[in-house]
């Protein structure tokens, strides 16, 4: 199909349905996050080749520390084991890493390899993949608002420079344009404290198949559904 040029320029992806892909199963939840590593790798791979230029994906939100301690011990080392065992991949692709969310209440090792990635990957430009952990959309907004109140009481800004455009500065995800697409499987229709801001205008794509089984194939009729719609941002189509 030749909806290419249509297609979004950053998709978001909420990577919902690991437990209860193992669940159904009778496997323990690590083996569906396990699973969900590998089709988090297949999706990567897939963007890149399609030339994508922001993928960005929800691995662990602030709300996720409610979880048992052994599901977060099991859940940090499956992104230590990533971080470890795919930052040349990264670096091959010309991938460049960026972390959203606070890493400081991460442990130090996980830390450390976060910013192992991040510098090594600073330079590349092929395609920008983010990934959200500790992450919360309102903390986001929050962490935003004392930054500027801190800078207004500095000197170093006035009121009047507040704007969208001054706000977005302020995010995590600055210098990256709000999602075009939203993905998000395993059944659920809610947007879990992901991306508020950045959302507003974001198209969205459910699917009832849990993360592990999401394929290249799924992401691929997404974007060319997403290529089809009609986004008109509170406007009017200029045929109308
Ligand atoms: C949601 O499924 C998934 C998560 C909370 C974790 C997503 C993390 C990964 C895929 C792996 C780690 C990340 C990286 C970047 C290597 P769920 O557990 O809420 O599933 P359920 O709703 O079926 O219980």
């Amino acid at each position: 199909m030749d909806n290419k040029t249509k297609y979004p320029r950053h998709v978001a992806v909420i990577m919902d349905g690991n437990g209860r892909w193992a669940r159904k199963r009778g496997l323990p939840r690590v083996q569906g996050h396990r699973a969900g590593v590998i089709a988090l790798k297949e999706i990567v791979k897939y963007s890149r080749r399609i030339g994508l230029e922001y993928l960005t994906l929800y691995a662990f939100s602030t709300e996720n520390w409610k979880r048992p301690e052994l599901e977060i011990k099991n859940l940090m080392n499956l992104l230590l084991e990533y971080l470890r065992n795919e930052l040349e991949e990264l670096k091959t692709n010309n991938i460049k890493l960026r972390i959203l969310g606070d890493s400081s209440q991460l442990q130090a090792e996980v830390q450390q390899q976060l910013i192992k990635a991040v510098t090594e990957t600073a330079n590349n430009d092929g395609m920008i993949l983010s990934v959200a952990i500790n992450y919360g959309g309102r903390d986001e907004i929050i962490r935003a608002v004392k930054h500027i109140v801190a800078d207004i009481c500095a000197g170093k800004a006035g009121i009047e420079d507040i704007d969208q455009k001054f706000f977005e500065e302020y995010l995590y995800t600055k210098g990256i344009p709000s999602p075009d697409l939203v993905i998000r499987p395993s059944g659920e229709l809610r947007i879990s404290n992901f991306l508020l801001w950045q959302i507003a205008y974001s198209e969205f794509w459910f699917s009832d198949c849990y993360w592990p089984d999401f394929t290249a194939e799924m992401f691929e009729k997404a974007l060319e559904d997403y290529a089809r719609r009609d986004r008109r941002y509170g406007g009017v189509n200029s045929a109308d």
